[in-house]
């Protein structure tokens, strides 16, 4: 695997890659990633990887100073997984000067659920990617559904700006006992470890009751709310939405979703189960 530190040498590298797959992430790399490196290797010639801590997506007190940084551990991984490519650039390259134009994404994307709770989050998210886009010109781009309001709004992007880039959206990896992998459950103690995945079953408590033809939503999810704040947790939101837009559902046959946003501790978890 080739690791880049600069653009001009991982445009050289793109000349010859045929096909490309891109998986952006910004490291401390779990299983979660791994399955989206080897997922990419099915849609392209070349995968290429990204790993970057993107400052300008998260808020000023969020966990950016903190954000695992574990490269030697993540290169290997990439390498394993087979991603021939692994752009790795310092902040500089990707923000010489301050960032003056973005990706605005719509409001009603945005000032909803995760936006909500991180203003300027998809902001930042969302002008990151393009660039990434830019510098690679990949064909396709994988990301994970755990993030899937992320998923939702690079896909409007995408699609509003005529990128030729297909979006591929790959299921949420979990443990054994539930819990969705990320990167941030490094932060949950032992004891906020064993109780992480009470979101992922009052999750799937709702979408079972959804699915068995429960129109309650409200009830539901004030119950499931209730149950996550009784053992300690701080929710910033649990809610049934239409998978399209993650606006509240309107019609009786609509795709939906259940997503929740919650703090254990310190350490902010969010989830999702598609209905
Ligand atoms: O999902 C992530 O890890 C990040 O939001 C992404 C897409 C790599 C952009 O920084």
């Amino acid at each position: 695997m080739q690791v880049h530190t600069h653009i001009a040498s991982l445009r050289a590298a793109r000349v010859q890659a045929g096909r490309v797959a891109l998986v952006p992430t910004m490291g401390n790399l779990h299983d979660g990633h791994v399955a989206l490196m080897l997922e990419a290797a099915k849609h392209a010639d070349t995968v290429i990887a990204s790993i970057f801590v993107n400052r300008l997506q998260f808020g000023p007190a969020e966990d950016f100073d903190k954000y695992p940084r574990t490269f030697e551990a993540d290169r290997e991984k990439l390498a394993t997984a087979g991603v021939a490519h692994l752009f790795a650039p310092d902040e500089a390259t990707v923000y010489p000067q301050p960032q003056r134009y973005y990706v605005d994404p719509a409001s009603g994307q945005t000032d909803i659920l995760e936006g909500a709770s991180r203003p300027g989050h998809f902001r930042g998210m969302a002008t990151l990617v393009l660039k990434l886009f830019n510098i690679v010109a990949p064909d396709v781009a994988l990301f994970g559904k755990k993030d899937y309001q992320q998923l939702m709004v690079l896909k409007n992007m995408v699609r509003e700006l005529a990128l030729p880039i297909a979006i591929v959206a790959q299921d949420t990896i979990r443990a054994a006992d539930g819990l969705a992998l990320s990167s941030r459950n490094g932060y949950l103690s032992a004891t906020e470890r064993a109780e992480a995945p009470r979101l992922y079953q009052q999750l799937t408590a709702l979408a079972n009751a959804v699915r068995n033809g429960a129109s309650n939503h409200a009830e539901l999810e004030a119950v499931a709310l209730a149950e996550l704040a009784h053992h300690g947790w701080q929710p910033d939101y649990l809610t049934v939405r239409r998978r399209t837009d993650l606006q509240p559902p309107q019609q009786p046959d609509e795709a939906l979703v259940v997503l929740a946003a919650a703090r254990l501790g310190a350490t902010r978890l969010i989830d999702n189960i598609e209905i």
